[in-house]
């Protein structure tokens, strides 16, 4: 037996009693005639003392020469301490140890394995498994594994079944680059990586697991950002005989019981809100609802006067930032500096203070009176004391930089609480959406989700203005999870594809497979897919998923650890008949 007990349990009922445990060697403080130890392990630190005048002197001499993070093994007997450490739930006792065995040596970490630690984020992740004996990450993973078990328990409950599919297969469209295998059976061929298992759960469907659920790994070559990773994790659901609704209902359930389980939060039933509603509102379809700063439209009273800018503008939005009516000039310019990085883009912004006495100071006094600047003011909800921030410009541009300012400043003024959460859906997504590049249609959501059957008729008119069954799940400003209604027969399956610009050999070739199966008894069936990172790194009060994923990808989709991607020698790529010809 290794251990009788672990570092995070003993406390002061079991003192006198003898035991063994094993560890790290967090630090030890040599006092010459005492010697005090901090053995960790995943449960937490116990206090290990050797005392020249009760300890055996092979051992008291031994424990002079552990380092930090050697791996030990003591027996001893828990005795009260006499400084008591309030702040640990083992700060009550220590270990008069009697025998010591070093089970492993270490060399000196790279960095000190402690809460606050030196290590820079590249060296801690060359040495993740150092990392990961830190608490933050240690207990973001087992905040992640909370979480997934709690998922599978209320699914499972509902009788939802948890079937693998294989990951091994053919290009599904999610919209990003796949990441592909050669196959060393097939010449020239290639196995590409699941963006998604979007299609295996629909042909689940069709085999009758009317309720489908896995916690699965997804892969996409995409740009990396902090919520973003090559290689994430999803809780991938179907299910079939449904309707949107039930879907929403469904999955709203599992939210409000994870908000409740893992957070204590009870919430109310999650608020509804139109893809047009938020892009319209908030400038986003992710909308961070913990705080207001509604967009305001101001077309109808900011134009046809004499302020050729806005005249000119497509769009003229502006939001009441509130309790910012006393900026200084300079915090001022620093915000219009800000909106005008390239990242955001806009090409200036007009400010309206609002006074206490109900008048209203304006940085385009020239061409407006405070009437005009009153119904500025109602547009946006802004109250005295507030001040206005105005952007001008083509419409779906401007919505964007306007967003990125309400976020922003929403962050500057502490609206964002991590503690907060203000989960919604997203409903009526477009079903297509316009390449600019390249003119062409493509699936908003993709290529197997269903049209509002009411739009249908459009599809050949003004395919941007058909919506579909496709929904969003949101949460504090980050989309956790997505989802739709399926299209399950072949022939709105071949319409879609061709509205999509394949030619009817290019989608057999493709999705054949999908199209056959719809036409054995396909039932209707929709679902969704949540982002099992994001989501535990936004109940873990984080944006950033990386500190929730036991071993991440960098910011140029490598690890760094175990320096991968890398090449791979000759043989290897003959085998695969692969030549590489490097540019
Ligand atoms: P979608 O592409 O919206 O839908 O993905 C579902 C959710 O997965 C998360 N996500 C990511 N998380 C981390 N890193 C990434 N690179 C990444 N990409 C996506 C997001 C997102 O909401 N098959 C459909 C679902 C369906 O229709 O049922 C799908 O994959 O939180």
């Amino acid at each position: 037996m290794y251990r009788s007990h672990n570092c995070g349990e003993l406390n002061a009922s079991n003192i006198n009693t003898e035991v063994t445990l094993a560890g790290w060697v967090q630090k030890s403080r040599d006092k010459g005639f005492m010697n005090w130890v901090d053995l960790r392990d995943r449960y937490g630190i116990t206090q290990l003392i050797f005392d020249e005048s009760r300890t055996d002197k092979t051992v008291f001499e031994l424990a002079k020469t552990l380092g930090r993070e050697f791996v030990i093994q003591v027996k001893g007997t828990v005795i009260e301490r006499e400084a008591k450490n309030k702040n640990i739930p083992t700060g009550e006792i220590e270990i008069l140890v009697s025998e010591l065995t070093i089970l492993n040596t270490a060399l000196t970490p790279p960095f000190t394995i402690e809460d606050e630690t030196d290590g820079g984020e590249d060296i801690r992740m060359k040495y993740r498994y150092l990392d990961i004996r830190r608490n933050p990450v240690k207990n973001s993973l087992l905040f992640r594994h909370k979480v997934a078990m709690e998922v599978r328990k209320y699914l499972s409950d509902l009788d939802f079944c948890e079937v693998e599919t294989p990951y091994l297969i053919k290009s599904t469209p999610e919209g990003a680059r796949d990441f592909v295998v050669p196959s060393r059976m097939n010449e020239g061929q290639f196995y590409a990586l699941p963006q998604s298992p979007q299609t295996f759960k629909q042909l689940l469907m069709v085999g009758g697991m009317d309720k489908y659920f896995q916690i699965v790994k997804c892969f996409r070559d995409e740009d990396l950002r902090a919520d973003r990773q090559p290689e994430f994790t999803q809780i991938d659901c179907e299910m079939a005989f449904v309707e949107q609704e039930d879907i929403l209902n469904i999955f709203e359930g599992l939210t409000r019981h994870l908000l409740k389980e893992i957070k204590g939060i009870e919430v109310d039933k999650f608020p509804r809100i139109t893809y047009d509603y938020a892009m319209k509102t908030y400038g986003n379809d992710k909308p961070d609802i913990r705080f207001g700063m509604k967009f305001g439209e101001l077309n109808e009273f900011a134009q046809h006067k004499e302020f050729p800018v806005f005249n000119a503008a497509e769009l003229v939005v502006g939001i009441a930032v509130p309790g910012a009516g006393n900026y200084t000039r300079k915090e001022i310019d620093g915000l219009i500096d800000w909106v005008k990085r390239p990242q955001v883009g806009a090409s200036g912004m007009v400010y309206i203070k609002c006074n206490e006495d109900g008048t209203f100071k304006s940085s385009v006094d020239k061409f407006y009176d405070n009437d005009d600047l009153a119904n500025w003011a109602k547009a946006t909800e802004a109250n005295p004391g507030d001040m206005i921030f105005v952007l001008s410009g083509p419409a779906n541009k401007t919505r964007a930089q306007l967003s990125a300012l309400r976020m922003e400043l929403a962050t500057r003024l502490g609206l964002r609480n991590p503690e907060e959460f203000a989960p919604l859906w997203v409903v009526d997504f477009p079903l297509l959406e316009l390449d600019e590049e390249s003119g062409r249609y493509h699936a908003m959501h993709h290529p197997f989700t269903s049209p509002k059957p009411e739009d249908m008729a459009l599809l050949e008119t003004e395919p941007g203005k058909v919506r579909a069954n496709a929904y969003d799940m949101v949460l504090n400003g980050n989309e956790i999870g997505g989802g739709s209604i399926r299209i399950h027969d072949k022939a709105t399956q071949q319409l879609m594809f061709k509205y999509l610009g394949f030619t009817e050999e290019e989608a057999k070739a493709q999705f054949g497979f999908l199209m056959d199966a719809f036409q054995f008894g396909a039932p209707p069936h929709g679902g969704l897919a949540f982002g099992l990172d994001r989501l535990v790194a936004i109940l873990g009060g984080q944006e950033t998923i990386r500190d929730f994923i036991a071993f991440p990808k960098n910011n140029s989709g490598r690890d760094v650890m175990i320096d991968a991607p890398a090449a791979i020698d000759e043989a290897q790529l003959k085998e695969l008949h692969i030549k590489i010809d490097l540019v």
